[in-house]
């Protein structure tokens, strides 16, 4: 396991990062505040009711319980991540009428396709070993009609972009091309693809149609 995927598995970050681990480097790298981030989400996702919504690598539940409280009726969002100290945080911290966890590898997700109106995944992409079968999952779990959001890093030609190709293999971050994304959202016939740039982050949302 490289040492990414290890810090993310140590009950020292899960304990720290919603409330301070997450702020402080998220709004380095992208200049963005978690609240933005939450609100951006929403509306990427396109969440307005009885929808059911999939959160993937949820860390703490961050992101899960607060979209969990803009369903109603039937509506419900699960949070999976393979990491046991955030979900043991994500039960404790983010716990909720319509939320629930699970462990699970984001590269087989145990659900049938369509399962879900709408797929996110935040700040997790560049962690996950092959992170476009993990996409390719989210998007295979997509109802018709849904939404997909993503947030990763992008920039190849930055430093960071140079840093992660030197130390890339043995940190386990990665930094993706601006249209590495896009362009697999289209070629799975996605459409109404929107891309974001945020400093050092990309956002991209899309739709499978109906
Ligand atoms: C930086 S946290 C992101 C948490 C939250 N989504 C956010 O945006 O703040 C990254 C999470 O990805 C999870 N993760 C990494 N690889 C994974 C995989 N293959 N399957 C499921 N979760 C994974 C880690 O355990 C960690 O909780």
């Amino acid at each position: 396991m490289n040492l990414a995927r290890r810090t993310m598995n140590t009950p020292a970050l899960a304990a720290i990062y919603e409330k301070a681990w997450r702020p402080a480097v998220f709004y380095l790298a992208s200049g963005r505040t978690m609240s933005a981030d939450r609100r951006d989400a929403v509306a990427a996702l396109r969440l307005d009711g009885a929808q059911k919504v999939l959160d993937i690598a949820c860390g703490p539940g961050n992101f899960t319980h607060y979209l969990s409280e803009r369903l109603s009726g039937s509506g419900y969002a699960v949070g999976v991540d393979y990491s046991e100290p955030m979900l043991a945080r994500a039960r404790t911290d983010n716990a909720g009428p319509r939320v629930a966890y699970l462990r699970a590898d984001a590269r087989r997700l145990p659900f049938a396709d369509g399962s879900f109106d709408a797929v996110c995944c935040f700040g997790a992409l560049y962690l996950i070993p092959d992170p476009l079968a993990a996409t390719r999952e989210m998007v295979r779990v997509l109802a018709p009609g849904g939404r997909i959001a993503i947030t990763t890093s992008h920039g190849t030609d930055s430093p960071f972009g140079h840093a992660s190709r030197i130390v890339g293999g043995w940190s386990g971050l990665r930094v993706f091309d601006d249209d590495t994304f896009p362009e697999l959202f289209a070629a799975l016939g996605l459409v109404d693809i929107d891309q974001r740039v945020h400093r050092m982050f990309q956002y991209v949302s899309a739709t499978r149609p109906a």
